[in-house]
Formats: C-alpha cells, structure tokens, sequence
C-alpha cells in the first residue's frame, strides 16, 4: 500500500521529465463486461475520464450509461471544494446498496481526492467495500490494476509525479468535433486556499512534437476545435530548458491549420505579450480567455499567494480588450476567504463593475485540509459570505446578459456540436466567444461552424436561426 504524501508536491527539483510510452495491454479477461463512469471536477478530469474509458475498452469492457447493469463503476472524483467530497460520499451510498445486490460488481474510485490522504484514511476506515482507489498519477496502470485485483481494498496512489505519459491517440473522445489536448500536468503555483498542486503534482509539460502530432492528427480525424489544457498553461515550457514557451506553442499549433483552437486556463501572472500578439494574429486562436481574478482586493489577492495586485490585473484586463478585437473574457471570483471584510469584498464588486466580465464562475470559500489558507482565522459568519455570493451573482449576472445582448440581430459563427437538450429540433454549440447558442437548423448541419443570425438572448445563452 502506498499513501499519497501531502508534501511531495512541495519537493521541487529540476530534474528533467521522464517520458514514458506505454501500450495498453489487450485481454479477453473483461470481454462483454460493462463499465460506468462518473465524472466530477474540471475538464482535467474530464479528459482522463476519456481516456479511463479507452482503457477499459483496450481489454474487453464496453460502456454503460445506467450504474445499475454495471460491472465495475468509476468514480472520477475532484477535490477542490468540500462540496465535491459531500457529492462523491453521497454517491458512494448508492454504490454500496448496488453492490448488497450484486456482490461482483467492482468500485473504483479515482481523481483528486484518491490523492488526498485523509480521503483514503476515511475509505479504509468507513468504505471497505470500495475495490480499488487509484491516483491521478497512475491512470495508464488501470488496465493492470484490475487484471490483480485481490479482495478487499486495493490502494494503488503515488505522490511520484516526475513521470509524463504519452499514450498517444488512446483517448476514447466523446465528442467527434471539439476535442480536449493536454499540453502540461500538475501546478506549482500553490495558491494558498487550492489543493490542485497537492493532487496534480508538479508542472509537467508535455513535449510540444506529441502536442503538435496529437492536434495534427485530431485535424486530419475531421475535429474542428481543439482546447489546450493544463492548469496554467502560460506556465507551459517553464519546466525544460529545450521546450518552447506557450506563445511559440500556440502559434505553432494554430499553423497546424486546425479551425478553432481554445485554452484553459491561463493564470494572469504568466500571461505575456507574446501570448497577446500571437492571438490576435491568428484568427484560428478564439477571441475567449477565462482569466481568473479571484479577489479585487489587494490585501487578499496577497494573502492568496495570487502573484498580482488589482491595479495589475485591470491594466492586462484592459491590454487584452484593446489587442484582441471582439474577445470575451470570463473570471473565477472566490468569497469569503479567510479574513475577507465588507471592505474587501467592496473591492472585488468595483473590479468585476470594471472589467464587465462576460461571464464569472463563483465560489464561496471552502477549507482544504493541507493548504495554508485553511488554518488562517477565519470569523466571517457562513450566512454574510452566502449574502457576498448573492450579491456579487447579481452584478455578475447582470454583465453577462448586457454582454449577450451585443449579438442580437447579428451574424456570427457557430460550430455545432450536438442536439439541444431542452428542445430536439435544435442544435446547440459555441461562437469564437464561447457563447452558449441554441439553433433552429437541420441535424445535417452537425460539427459544422455555420453562421447564425442571433434571435434572442438571455444571461446564459443566446438563440439564433441559420443565416442564409
Ligand atoms: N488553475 C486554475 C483553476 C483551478 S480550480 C486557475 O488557477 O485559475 C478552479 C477554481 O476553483 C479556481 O479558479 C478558484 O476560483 C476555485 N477554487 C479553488 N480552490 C478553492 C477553494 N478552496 N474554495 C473555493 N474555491 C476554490
Ligand atoms: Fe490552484 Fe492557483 Fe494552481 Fe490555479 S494556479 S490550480 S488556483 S494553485
Ligand atoms: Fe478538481 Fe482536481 Fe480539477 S481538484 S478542479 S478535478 S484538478
């Protein structure tokens, strides 16, 4: 058994990434056995949720959609805020009543929070019936995992994260248009209130000839859109001396010739001039970055360990609006933290008047065990930080709406990805700008980018008919 160490992410060296190139192993072992995946957390785990599926299909298994005619159940789990943990144990019940009925149903659990050590003590104490919890960092070992299950708990976590893994195109995507490319693992930003650094490890980045074959081959499969992911990806190339920046990567993937490509998330201490002259040079990198602020106060943008001061951020705020003509900005805004008063949150409402973000996902602050901010006092009742919530979503919502009435009665793109969900004869996708549209149109126009005259906005989509 091997325990996750809280500290390891902390143990930086320089020395250099390890690739490793595996090859799923192929079995009959698993052949006709149906699996179910549960994915919570960000588009990080989503993509590993890709290829999870990918290697359970390697050696037999086919995909189920109702937990309840399974034969192994994955839990994708995130660990960023308590209320991701509340979710998976909540989840879990459901698992252990399944398993009363079918003792050989098997339960994995995975992502974040198998990388947190009180979550696998609690497993081991209260969950027993769990089969196997295996880390972010042994993902590609899955196939392995299951093919020497013994009985009872088996806890396969490792805080080596040295180690990048190139499997290539074994990813089971779920879409057949837009697709998701890591380019680097891991933070070493170790703002003070996130556990992702403690979870994801060190930055790791990939190689840019991988990401460069990976989206070159995405191109020639018909994907339209790719999204580079990592948690910081200006940080990309920080790690290696040969590699390069992540203004040079994003050029060199937008000559690849692929027709949208997007990234997240990009912190605002590492976002360059380069970065802004490469976007607005080419018109296959989106006008949409997702810049988070956090907090518009100072005092608490430096008890966050966030690198900027307000006065910073607006200016790169305001250079981003003046360099990339059309571009839409969305924020991450955290209430609440340790020590917040009326005066700071004050600030935080004037930044987000200010910048008039098109869009804010918001956060009331959460203690996680192991980071610095959770042992910071903390004497704000829980009721005035939920009033800070309302207040702020209201400003925030009111921005969003007056952004989406811009569209109205103009013609923009949209690449369209599926069936709406609440009305069948429509299909929904995004424009450059990441906007939420639904279309009254023919299914055959599925994964294409077509213009669309827009209808009707709302705060959080926007309706449109096909321009003809
Ligand atoms: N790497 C990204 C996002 C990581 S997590 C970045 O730096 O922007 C996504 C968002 O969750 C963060 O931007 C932050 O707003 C929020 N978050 C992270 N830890 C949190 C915590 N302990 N409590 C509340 N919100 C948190
Ligand atoms: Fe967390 Fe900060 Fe890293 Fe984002 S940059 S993942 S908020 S530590
Ligand atoms: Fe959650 Fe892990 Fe992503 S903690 S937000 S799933 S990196």
């Amino acid at each position: 058994m091997n325990l996750p160490d809280m500290q390891a992410a902390k143990k930086r060296t320089s020395e250099n990434v390890d690739y490793i190139y595996e090859t799923p192993q192929i079995t009959d072992n698993f052949q006709g056995k149906k699996y179910y995946i549960r994915t919570y957390g960000c588009q990080m785990n989503v993509h590993d949720s890709e290829e999870i599926s990918q290697l359970l299909e390697n050696i037999g298994f086919e995909e189920t959609k109702e937990m309840n005619n399974a034969d192994l159940i994955i839990l994708n789990t995130c660990a960023v805020r308590e209320n991701a943990h509340d979710k998976v144990f909540g989840f879990l019940g459901r698992c252990k009543h399944l398993k009363k009925e079918n003792p050989n149903l098997k339960i994995a659990l995975c992502g974040c929070m198998a990388q947190e050590r009180s979550v696998v003590e609690e497993i081991m104490k209260k969950h027993s019936y769990i089969d196997l919890v295996f880390g972010t960092h042994n993902i590609h070992e899955l196939p392995n995992y299951l093919m020497n299950l013994h009985n009872g708990l088996n806890i396969e976590v490792k805080s080596n994260e040295g180690n990048v893994f190139e499997i290539g195109e074994s990813y089971k995507r779920a879409s057949k248009y837009t697709a998701w490319v890591n380019i680097m693992y891991g933070c070493d930003k170790f703002c003070t209130y996130c556990i992702v650094p403690y979870t994801r490890g060190k930055e790791r980045s990939r190689k840019s000839k991988d990401i460069l074959k990976e989206v070159s081959c995405l191109k020639e499969k018909g994907y339209k859109e790719v999204t580079l992911l990592g948690q910081n990806v200006n940080a990309y190339g920080n790690d290696s001396e040969d590699e390069l920046d992540f203004a040079g990567l994003l050029e060199n993937v937008a000559k690849t010739g692929i027709e949208r490509i997007r990234f997240v998330t990009s912190h605002p201490w590492n976002f360059t001039d380069a970065m802004i002259d490469v976007i607005s040079k080419h018109p296959n990198i989106m006008p949409y970055i997702h810049l988070p602020l956090q907090s518009g106060s100072d005092r608490i943008l430096k008890l966050m360990g966030r690198r900027y001061t307000r006065e910073e951020y607006m200016e790169l705020f305001k250079k981003i609006k003046e360099r990339i003509p059309n571009v839409a900005i969305t924020t991450d805004v955290i209430v609440g933290f340790p020590g917040e008063t009326e005066a700071d949150f004050l600030d935080t409402l004037d930044i987000v008047e200010r910048c008039q973000f098109d869009g804010a996902y918001t956060f009331i602050y959460s203690p996680r065990e192991g980071t610095p901010a959770a042992k910071m006092p903390d004497t704000t009742p829980m009721s005035e930080k939920e009033n800070r919530l309302h207040r702020l979503n209201e400003i925030v919502n009111k921005y969003s709406l007056i952004n989406n009435q811009k569209y109205l009665n103009k013609v923009t793109n949209v690449l369209l990805i599926g069936e709406s969900e609440k009305d069948s004869a429509k299909l929904y996708g995004y424009t450059d700008t990441m906007k939420l549209v639904n279309v009254q149109c023919d299914e055959s126009l599925l994964g294409t980018i077509t213009p669309v005259l827009i209808t009707d906005t709302k705060s959080f989509s926007l309706d449109g008919i096909v321009e003809k």
